[in-house]
């Protein structure tokens, strides 16, 4: 191959291949994540790992606003989970250790209609390894547990 070429294939796939692949129900990772705001945390005991629930502006304008019920579509909120690891300097805190998976919601109401209007997405461990999860049936079969809550369990953590 013409060393030009191999060159502008380089150029063109490099970027890409950083990124992680999408879901298997073609959801892509939401690139801009790490921007978005605390919306709560919770703690698994059975699990023993730390999560912090995230939003889009989309997501914080719906809280802002009290329209979460039914979240408007172009939400998208974000679970990021690590082990539990304790504070090098401070035994009795509990601070993220390894990173377990990040996970998202995305609010679609047609497209994904089949699963309450949301599409589920999860990407395991940092080198973001996307979970087969089979359209995000199981996702949704125990999201059903909060389905009087549009199937979202947080709670926006409460600030004055
Ligand atoms: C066995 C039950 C169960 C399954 C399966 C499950 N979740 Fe959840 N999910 C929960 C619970 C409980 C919470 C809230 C507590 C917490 O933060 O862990 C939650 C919270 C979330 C949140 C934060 C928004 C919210 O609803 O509170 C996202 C995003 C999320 N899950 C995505 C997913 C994705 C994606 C999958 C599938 C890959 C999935 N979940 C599978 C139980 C489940």
């Amino acid at each position: 191959m013409h060393p030009l070429i191999t060159l502008l294939l380089a150029a063109t796939f490099i970027p890409a291949m950083a990124a992680a692949p999408p879901s298997s129900n073609g959801i892509p990772l939401p690139g801009n994540y790490k921007f978005w705001r605390l919306i709560g945390v919770s703690h698994r005991d059975d699990n023993t790992s730390l999560r912090a629930i995230v939003g889009n502006t989309t997501a914080m304008t719906a809280i802002h606003q009290g329209r979460t019920d039914p979240w408007p579509d172009g939400t998208i909120l974000g679970k990021l989970v690590w082990k539990d690891s304790k504070h090098p300097l401070w035994d009795a805190a509990i601070v993220p250790g390894k990173l377990s998976h990040i996970e998202f919601m995305v609010k679609d109401s047609s497209k994904f209609a089949r699963t309450g209007g949301w599409g589920f997405a999860r990407w395991v461990g940092m080198e973001l390894k996307p979970l087969d999860n089979e359209g995000g049936k199981p996702c949704f079969e125990c999201h059903k547990a909060a389905s009087k809550n549009d199937y979202v369990f947080t709670r926006p953590a409460a600030l004055p």
